[in-house]
């Protein structure tokens, strides 16, 4: 092992952004500690780590929504490792649906994973880090986390409290000067996370362009334990979408329906309603990249389908 390299703890990595986190710092020769719930797959990506270069990998599979459970895996690291240097919080699953429409079990596991699991890993990484008197947390709330959007209820509100709780800590711990909280708000990621997700609103999502991918989020994410700044969006337009929101909120009501069917839901693949992997792992759905093709393309297959289907209405 390498005694000087940097101990990283990712949460969500066995897919998606954490799974790119994972290979980036392992790439820069950091040791990471890898979680997410399900084994099977965090192996794989604590092979590709070793193949990448990490100083070492410790695969510890845990649910972020059991605090107990996060508390065990803390321990664990400090255990294999003697500290934790930064915290890369990328755990998260979507259900689709209207809050009426939403089963409360899976409305609620949305916000145990996405909220609660956050609250979680803070409490423990922060306890640590103070203990430490220095190292960084990193949590990846969404655009969604300042706006709201047609059939994403229970991750709109799991994203808005994220964004609360990055302030909460950042006012919390001014008084040690190298512990540092940052915020980063993706907007649409090339990820599995669209089709993992539980489903009542009868299409499948899609991440609406600019489609960033899930390297360039490790990027940013990397970038911020070494270069601190307390909030980040991602991608530029994330700032046009938000000033829509805030300051010409009529206008924005009357056009978030109709460009979230165009771009942000895929409607040439209907799916009947289940809870996705929001209440348990879907082993065989995690990967680094999603699989949904150009957005360009997505969205003309969209405007047909949607036209095609206004056109039957008006005939029958
Ligand atoms: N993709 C996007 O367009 C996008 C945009 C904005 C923000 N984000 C945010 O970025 C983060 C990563 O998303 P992603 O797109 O990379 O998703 P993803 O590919 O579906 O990966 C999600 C990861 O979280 C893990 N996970 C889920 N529930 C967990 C739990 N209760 N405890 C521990 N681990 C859990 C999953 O593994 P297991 O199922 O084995 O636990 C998996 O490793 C999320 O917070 C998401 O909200 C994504």
């Amino acid at each position: 092992m390498t005694a000087d390299a940097r101990v990283v703890l990712i949460t969500g990595a066995s897919s998606g952004i954490g799974q790119a986190v994972a290979l980036r710092a392992a790439e820069e020769g950091d040791h990471v500690v890898l979680v997410a719930r399900e084994a099977s797959s965090l192996q794989t990506v604590a092979q590709e780590c070793d193949d990448a270069g990490a100083a070492s990998t410790l695969v510890v599979p845990t649910d972020v929504g059991d605090d107990a459970a996060v508390e065990r895996l803390f321990r664990r690291a400090v255990d294999v490792h003697g500290r934790v240097d930064a915290v890369a919080h990328c755990a998260g699953v979507v259900a689709y649906g209207r809050t009426e429409e939403v089963p409360s079990e899976v409305f609620e596991g949305v916000l145990r994973t996405n909220l609660i699991g956050s609250v979680n890993v803070a409490r423990h990484t922060i306890r640590l880090l103070r203990e430490q008197e220095g190292g960084a947390l990193v949590l990846i709330g969404s655009v969604i986390g300042h706006i709201g959007v047609p059939s994403m209820s229970p991750y709109v509100l799991s994203k808005w409290g994220v964004r609360a709780l990055a302030r909460q800590l950042q006012l919390e711990n001014r008084d040690i000067p190298d512990l540092h909280v940052a915020y980063i708000a993706p907007g649409g990621v090339d990820t599995p996370i669209y089709e993992q997700a539980g489903n009542y609103a009868g299409f499948i999502g899609r991440p609406p362009p600019p489609v960033a991918s899930p390297e360039k989020v490790a990027r940013v994410v990397l970038r911020r334990l070494e270069h601190h700044r307390d909030r980040t969006q991602v991608n530029l337009s994330n700032n046009v979408i938000r000033f829509g929101f805030t300051a010409m909120p009529w206008a924005y009501d009357l056009l978030v329906g109709p460009l979230f069917r165009l771009a942000a839901s895929d409607r040439t693949r209907p799916v009947g309603p289940g809870p996705g992997n929001v209440l348990a792992p879907q082993v065989e759905g995690n990967r680094l990249h999603g699989n949904q093709g150009n957005p360009v393309i997505g969205i003309g297959r969209n405007a047909v389908a949607l036209a095609r289907s206004i056109g039957g209405r008006r005939a029958s």
